[in-house]
């Protein structure tokens, strides 16, 4: 018999506190092969501490993440990049010294794939293209928009050619047209089979994009379903009171 296959993320009664806060406060969900999930709940919930906890950037004080049912738990961020996760910040990081081209061509050398510099500098030029850049590629950060920094994020998260991509809030900030484009780019990925945790605040991008949602407040997960099932649940609409959803 073909054993049932695993989520290629689980994550299991995930807690992070600092100091006395309960940042994150036994958070449980999983994340089937294909699928795009948001991550939703009002400022201050989780969201980012728990993408943080996914990706090792900190460490958990309880609880297990399984990806590709392997324990992850506390691992370095460079062997959890290297096993197939990777994402971008919530205040983008384009360090000036380098520009845009090798802002995605290190992801390239030193993440899953180690690729040697002209490799990595031509996998990073196809990337950029792909996210829609078309500024400079010779341009450094000081020189280039906010979108611009947005989509360079994202083509590095990609030359870590991840399994899956954590978005923490990419969407935040554009402008209507930008937010039409931002959202087909992340629906192309979905279509290429990518699969994607993304924060998001951007209810109408969450409902065109997610086919299931986790809720989060105060770090527990408090509903989770299709936008439409979570977006209804009353404790959710209690806890947005006042925010449209
Ligand atoms: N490094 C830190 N030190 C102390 N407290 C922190 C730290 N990081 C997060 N927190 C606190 O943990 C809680 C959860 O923060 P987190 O950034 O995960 O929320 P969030 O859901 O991403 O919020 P937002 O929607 O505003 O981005 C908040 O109360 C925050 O102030
Ligand atoms: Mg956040």
């Amino acid at each position: 018999m073909t054993p049932i296959p695993r989520p290629l993320l689980e994550v299991t009664n995930l807690s992070r506190h600092f100091g006395g806060l309960a940042a994150l406060d036994g958070a449980s969900f999983s994340v089937e092969r294909g699928e795009v999930v948001g991550l939703v709940g009002p400022n201050g919930s989780g969201k980012t501490t728990l993408l943080n906890t996914v990706s090792g950037r900190l460490s958990p004080m309880g609880g297990e993440v399984r990806f590709n049912g392997k324990l992850v738990t506390g691992f370095a961020p460079e062997a959890i990049c290297r096993a197939g996760i990777a994402g971008t910040f919530q205040l983008a990081r384009i360090p000036d010294a380098l520009n845009a081209l090798d802002n995605v061509a290190v992801a390239a050398m030193y993440g899953r794939r180690r690729l040697d510099v002209a490799s990595a500098r031509a996998d990073a030029d196809r990337l950029l293209a792909r996210v829609g850049f078309t500024g400079n590629v010779a341009a450094h950060g000081d020189q280039l928009t906010y979108f611009d920094h947005k989509r360079i994020e994202l083509a590095r998260a990609l030359a870590c050619a991840p399994e899956l991509l954590l978005l923490d809030e990419w969407l935040a900030g554009l402008n209507p047209t930008e937010l039409e484009d931002g959202i087909a780019l992340v629906r192309s990925l979905r279509e290429e089979g990518l699969t994607i945790v993304m924060v998001e605040h951007v209810m109408h991008a969450i409902r065109s994009l997610c086919g299931h949602i986790v809720v989060l407040n105060a770090g527990r997960v408090i509903a989770a379903g299709t936008p439409e099932e979570a977006l209804a649940d009353p404790d959710v609409v209690r806890v947005y009171l006042g925010e449209s959803v």
